[in-house]
């Protein structure tokens, strides 16, 4: 028994939000798998990890949710796009960042399949481009604009389940 359910008893909402980017000096042919492998271990099999041990948990609540904190960056609409967005251009050629968030969109949805007869929701959310350390700061809305995003569309009345939210209300396209 875990901490948590010891002294609740159950976990109404799981927020996966730990996540790292290496390589940014690299083109993704000159990507060393090292560091493609450490991104992997903490945005991927993190997740999966802290997900199937919380899901007991989870599966006691009325309610419970799952809210995995993606990017717009590990979209196919965004890989795929002609031009992207100016401000998002430096970031195109992110193989450990971009990839693992798009195998978290990946795996939101199977999530969301296999949960789908149970009351849990599961959900990619997005908390916007934010001054972090991820991005050197660059970001243009604070770490607590973007933590009020997130915390809203996990908290959303009516939940949808398998979307990607968008920190702009609606969702966005995988
Ligand atoms: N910033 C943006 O513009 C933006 C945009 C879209 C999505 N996101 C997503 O938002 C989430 C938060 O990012 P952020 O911008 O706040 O980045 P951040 O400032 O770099 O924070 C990342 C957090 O993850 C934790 N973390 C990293 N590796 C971990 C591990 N192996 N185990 C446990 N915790 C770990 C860090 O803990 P320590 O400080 O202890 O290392 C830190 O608290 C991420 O999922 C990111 O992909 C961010």
């Amino acid at each position: 028994m875990t901490l948590i359910g010891r002294a609740h008893g159950h976990l109404d909402l799981l927020i996966n939000n730990a996540a790292i980017s290496r390589g940014h000096d690299h083109p993704p042919s000159e990507m060393p798998v090292a560091e493609l492998r450490e991104v992997y271990e903490t945005n991927v099999l993190g997740v999966v990890t802290v997900t199937n041990a919380m899901l007991p948990l989870l599966r006691r609540s009325p309610a419970g949710r799952i809210a995995n904190v993606s990017s717009g960056l590990g979209t196919v609409a965004f890989l795929t796009g002609p031009d992207p967005d100016p401000e998002m251009r430096p970031y195109v050629t992110l193989l450990g960042y971009n990839s693992s968030k798009a195998a978290l969109n990946a795996i939101t949805l199977m999530y969301a399949a296999e949960l789908r007869d149970t009351p849990i929701t599961v959900n990619a959310v997005s908390p916007g481009f934010c001054a972090t350390d991820l991005n050197g700061h660059r970001g243009v809305l604070t770490a607590a604009e973007g933590g009020a995003h997130v915390a809203r569309q996990a908290t959303l009345p009516d939940a949808p389940t398998g979307a990607f939210l968008s920190e702009r209300g609606g969702t966005y396209p995988y």
